[in-house]
């Protein structure tokens, strides 16, 4: 503990681990090398790279295109396949190497090599084509975390279909929603998934979505991957079992030739409007920042045993089980269930149990079993343990230590990754072996990004003061654009005010400390970070206005111990005066069930309050900062003389049941 007493907020560092520098694919000299090759040469430095990582079909002749900026383009008249390069690269080279070893929720293991994969996404990719799937077709994706779930992504990168996954815990609505933006005419499920001794219905979710849907669905096939005996809705003509598409398909797919620039995949996430915003993805720049953040952050090694515990719904796991692991040819492991079942050890039961060499996880992960049992590590082996990630939110200093003593045992550096479904794959973090450690902070970009802090008009921020982040220079795993919005990518990344459209500008509030290290201190729009998960505060609310005894909602966030973030929501009924007691407990035990049917369970408000009226303008808009401050129970400091009604910020503290 005596060394980490020392680690403080700012100044002090934590020297990276001598055996771990020995070992290390960056050295110091190769990061500053690294480094002033970007500064220098920025197009050649990413150039070079891309020669090097990636297996192209033709290799390109211009490195980025900014004419249309910041509709960048990169390597684009380059030709390759992502699934060429995440399986038949290492099948060459190394067919039966484990590719993946996959952990059921009820403990079954099935490990897959990497030829075996190959055979498996082909037959797929074949079936996919006799259906008619053809090159920039859409075919959505509501699969559990499974072997599957990557071959039918795999299968789609193989044949130029576009895939977008919603993560399997999301409401028929939100992937009606879905369906619906993509315009997609294919979609691949499973009757069910297994999470946590739970048996969740997807198949039936699905049918749900399409009769919501009715007659915009311009879904023609639904595969459905059988996960259990029970049965399964099947409507005749429209829907196929997975082992029948595939049976008899032969077991090789030439790979379709696609540009650098075809999309590989969209993955919609929260902003600050109601509707989620379709984040479209490139196909060589995405594939390579997953593999150099697999090579610089997880100093990834042939005989690694990586295990991102991200769900393959998730930007974390289509870059880090998907596609990352798959293009660097390492073994991971992928599992169905929750950190939580049967009990509290069990992932640190599966780092034991196939010697886990790479972890990375939530810090909200962390913090639920530091607060169930902070020792029950100490029942297992975590020997093979050398390297620890985290991602998704701010990590606590106090997790990172237990992170760093009790899993790591101090030998293990830690990796705190921010990044977003936006830039594809890791932007800042410490660079392992290299970079002097500081538990809470994300430390510095990696070479290539160019990360800065300015405040709301472009200006510079001086070193501790909180301002906004920003990314200067365009980089090959960004977004391309918002599917079917191209104004609102512009407009919500691109801000003329901030460097005159110039930025991409992030949507999170940072401050650098006297040391130069990245300190994110939280979203600076509507977003709100549950478990590490992205929800729109008006997502939320467009949801609970839609109830029909609900007349306006109104949700803010309050710090949450495990969660980070929990959602409050404050309502105002029509007609009649609010609910109070009984009453009151029902209709928020209705509203929360109906979140849950609306968006997912995830969405659930965790505190509801009823008010006569919200408190408002004079002009009529919601003051949410009262809001904020009434929810995390803070007094309210701020002017209240603009307030239309100030009496209500009374009723509104007042909880009702
Ligand atoms: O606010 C930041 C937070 O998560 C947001 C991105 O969410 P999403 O697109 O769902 O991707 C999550 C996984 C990459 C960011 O804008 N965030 C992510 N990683 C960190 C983080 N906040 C602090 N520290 C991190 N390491």
């Amino acid at each position: 503990m005596s060394e980490l007493k020392s680690v403080t907020n700012d100044g002090h560092t934590l020297a990276p681990m001598a055996d771990f520098v020995k070992q290390a694919n960056l050295n110091l000299e190769q990061v500053k090398a690294l480094r002033l090759k970007a500064e220098t040469n920025y197009t050649d430095f990413w150039g070079e790279l891309a020669l090097e990582h990636i297996d192209w079909h033709k290799p390109f002749s211009q490195i980025l295109d900014e004419t249309n900026a910041p509709f960048y383009t990169w390597f684009a008249d380059g030709q390759l396949n992502v699934s060429y390069n995440c399986l038949d690269r290492q099948v060459l080279t190394q067919p039966h190497k484990t590719a993946i070893i996959f952990e059921s929720d009820s403990g079954i293991v099935n490990t897959i090599s990497y030829k075996e994969l190959l055979v498996q996404v082909c037959k797929f990719a074949n079936g996919l084509k006799q259906l008619g799937v053809k090159k920039g077709d859409r075919v959505v994706i509501y699969m559990p975390h499974s072997i599957e779930g990557v071959v039918a992504m795999q299968a789609c990168a193989r044949i130029g279909a576009i895939h977008s996954v919603v993560f399997a815990g999301f409401s028929a609505k939100a992937l009606a929603d879905r369906i619906a933006d993509t315009e997609a005419c294919y979609l691949i499920t499973a009757d069910s998934s297994n999470r946590g001794g739970k048996k969740l219905p997807l198949k039936t979710v699905v049918d749900e979505a399409l009769l919501i849907l009715a007659t915009k669905s311009r879904i023609k096939n639904i595969i459905v991957h059988k996960r259990s005996d029970e049965y399964c809705y099947c409507e005749e003509g429209r829907d196929i079992w997975w082992h029948d598409l595939i049976n008899n398909q032969p077991d090789t797919c030439e790979p379709e030739i696609i540009d650098s620039e075809h999309p590989l995949f969209i993955l919609y996430t929260s902003g600050s409007t109601g509707a989620p915003k379709g984040v479209q993805h490139s196909s060589a720049g995405y594939l390579l920042g997953t593999i150099l953040s697999m090579r610089w952050v997880f100093d990834i090694k042939p005989n690694d045993i990586f295990w991102c515990t991200a769900d393959v719904g998730w930007i974390t796991g289509h870059s880090y089980v998907c596609y990352g692991p798959l293009a660097v040819g390492a073994t991971q492991i992928i599992f169905e269930g929750t950190p939580t079942y049967p009990d509290a050890g069990r992932f640190w039961k599966i780092i034991e149990r196939h010697r886990v060499s790479i972890f990375y996880t939530a810090p909200t992960a962390l913090r639920a079993l530091i607060k169930i049992d902070a020792s029950l590590p100490e029942q297992f082996d975590l020997s093979s343990l050398r390297l620890l990630g985290s991602v998704g939110e701010p990590i606590n200093p106090e997790a990172w230590r237990w992170y760093y003593e009790v899993i790591g045992k101090k030998r293990c550096p830690i990796v705190d990754t921010w990044w977003q479904t936006e830039t594809g794959s890791i932007m800042l973090s410490p660079i392992p072996g290299v970079t002097p450690m500081k538990p809470g902070s994300c430390c510095s970009p990696i070479p290539g990004i160019m990360a800065d802090i300015m405040d709301e008009s472009g200006n510079p921020v001086e070193r501790n003061n909180s301002g906004s982040l920003i990314i200067k220079r365009p980089f090959p795993s960004q977004m391309r654009t918002i599917w079917n919005n191209p104004q609102r990518y512009l407009k919500t990344y691109f801000p003329k005010e901030v460097g005159n459209g110039e930025y991409y500008v992030v949507g999170d509030s940072a401050h650098l400390d006297n040391d130069g290290y990245f300190w994110i201190l939280g979203r600076m729009d509507d977003v709100i970070n549950v478990s590490g998960h992205r929800l729109g505060t008006m997502e939320i609310e467009s949801a609970l206005v839609a109830h029909p005894r609900i007349a306006e909602a109104a949700v803010v966030s309050k710090p949450h111990e495990i969660k980070g973030e929990a959602i409050v929501a404050f309502i105002v009924c029509k007609g009649s005066l609010r609910p109070i007691g009984a009453e009151a407990k029902e209709l928020a035990e209705e509203l929360r069930l109906w979140i849950a049917k609306e968006i997912g369970p995830i969405a659930k408000p965790d505190e509801i309050r009823f008010g006569d009226n919200l408190p408002k303008t004079r002009s009529g808009k919601i003051m949410r900062r009262l809001l904020r401050s009434i929810a995390r129970e803070e007094e309210i400091t701020q002017d209240v003389s603009t307030l239309e009604n100030p009496a209500i910020l009374e009723q509104l503290k007042q909880k009702e049941y």
